[in-house]
C-alpha cells in the first residue's frame, strides 16, 4: 500500500499533528484513497456509509448458508486481530470478536492492562506497538482521548503500520457506535436518511456516541437536532460550533416530553459518570429524562426509540415491547456493520 509519506514528513510531532483538523488528517490515515484507519466519524462520507450498509446488508444474507459464511470466513482467514480493550465493554467488545469471526480472522485479546507489561512500567505507546509485530488490525477501546487516534498515527510511522479501529476513545469519539446507529436509521427508514429530526437525551456533555452520532448526520439533507439534557451536561461547545459551520438545525432543551412528538429518533443515554472527576454526578435529577412507557403515546407511529447500551434506568423496560424499541437490534446491527468495516478495511468487500 502506497504511504503518505508528504504527511509523514511535514508532521513529525504528535502534538502539531493532534491540533490539525480533521479534514487534513484523513490522508494520513487513507491508503490508495480508501480509509484504513477508522479513527473518528469524519472519516465517514455518504457513499462510504451506504457502500458499508449494503455490505453489512449482503453479509447477514450471505451468511444464512454455511457455503456462504464459509466464504466469508475464507476471506481473511490469513489475518489476525488484536483486540485491545483498556476499559470496560460488553457489546463494541463482543460485536468486534464476532465480527472479525464472520470474516475469518484469529483474535487476541487484552482487556486487563493489570495483564499486560503495561504494570512493569512499559509506556501504552510501546504496548500497542508491540501488537503490531503479531497482527495484522489492532481494535482498541481507550480512556485516554486522542490515545486511539495518536496509536493509528504512531503505527503508520513505522516500517509495519496496521489498521487501527477505535472502539471508543475518551470522551471524544465513538465512531464504529455510530456507524452502527446509522445503519439502524438506514435499516428502519428504508434507506430515507434525508429530513429526519434525532432527539439525543441524557449525559450529552460526556457521551462519545452522542458527538460521533452528530458528525455524522452532516452526510444527511435537512437534519435536525435536538439536544436535551440537564443543564449540568449540555452537549459541548465544539459540536455546538460544527453544527452551525455545516448550517445543521439544533436546539438545546431540558423539556424531555416536549421533544418528543416531532421526533423521527430518540436515542436516549446513561449518565456517563464513569468521568466523574469531583462527583459532578452527585445531585444531578436525571429522572426527567427517562423514557417511560407512559411516552409511548407522544411519539409517531413511525418514530424509532434508541439506545448505545448499556442502560440503567434511562428506558423503562416496559418500553422494550414496543416495536420502535430498536436498541436490541441496534446492538446486532453493530456486529454487521463492524465486519463489513472490517471486510473494506481489508479490501475484500466486493468479494462477498
Ligand atoms: N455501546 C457501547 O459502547 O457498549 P459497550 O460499552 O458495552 O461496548
Amino acid at each position: 500500500m502506497q504511504r503518505t509519506q508528504e504527511m509523514t514528513s511535514v508532521q513529525p510531532d504528535w502534538e502539531t499533528f493532534h491540533a490539525l483538523p480533521e479534514s487534513e488528517k484523513i490522508p494520513f490515515f487513507s491508503r490508495d484513497g480508501r480509509m484504513y484507519d477508522c479513527l473518528f466519524a469524519q472519516q465517514l462520507n455518504r457513499n462510504l456509509l451506504e457502500h458499508l450498509f449494503k455490505v453489512a446488508d449482503r453479509l447477514r444474507d450471505v451468511t444464512q448458508q454455511k457455503a456462504g459464511a464459509d466464504h466469508v470466513s475464507s476471506l481473511l482467514s490469513d489475518k489476525r486481530a488484536m483486540l485491545y480493550f483498556a476499559q470496560p465493554s460488553t457489546r463494541t467488545f463482543m460485536s468486534f470478536l464476532n465480527a472479525c469471526h464472520i470474516m475469518g480472522l484469529k483474535t487476541s485479546e487484552i482487556r486487563d492492562t493489570s495483564t499486560s507489561s503495561e504494570v512493569k512500567g512499559e509506556t501504552p505507546e510501546d504496548t500497542v506497538r508491540t501488537f503490531s509485530s503479531y497482527v495484522d488490525m489492532i481494535i482498541m477501546r481507550h480512556p485516554a482521548p486522542g490515545f486511539v487516534e495518536k496509536t493509528a498515527w504512531l503505527m503508520n510511522r513505522t516500517g509495519r503500520p496496521v489498521p487501527v479501529l477505535n472502539g471508543g476513545s475518551g470522551k471524544d469519539q465513538h465512531p464504529t457506535q455510530a456507524l452502527l446507529d446509522v445503519y439502524t436509521l438506514y435499516r428502519s427508514f428504508n434507506g430515507d436518511l434525508d429530513n429526519k429530526r434525532i432527539v439525543m437525551v441524557g449525559d450529552l456533555k460526556r457521551g462519545r456516541t452522542v458527538r460521533s452520532l452528530s458528525y455524522l448526520m452532516r452526510n444527511y439533507k435537512n437534519p435536525s437536532l435536538v439536544y436535551v439534557s440537564p443543564k449540568e451536561f449540555r452537549m459541548e461547545a465544539d459540536i455546538l460550533e460544527f453544527l452551525r459551520r455545516n448550517n445543521i438545525k439544533h436546539e438545546e432543551t431540558e423539556d424531555f416530553r416536549g421533544a418528543l412528538s416531532g421526533a423521527d429518533a430518540v436515542y436516549m443515554t446513561r449518565i456517563q459518570d464513569e468521568h466523574d472527576k469531583n462527583g459532578e454526578s452527585k445531585g444531578v435529577d436525571y429522572s426527567p429524562f427517562y423514557f417511560k412507557k407512559e411516552h409511548l403515546g407522544l411519539i409517531k407511529k413511525s418514530c424509532v426509540i434508541m439506545h448505545p447500551l448499556p442502560r440503567r434506568h434511562e428506558i423503562e423496560v416496559a418500553v422494550d415491547d414496543d416495536p420502535r424499541a430498536m436498541y436490541w437490534r441496534q446492538e446486532r446491527n453493530g456486529m454487521w456493520a463492524r465486519a463489513a468495516l472490517i471486510s473494506y478495511v481489508f479490501g475484500v468487500d466486493e468479494r462477498i
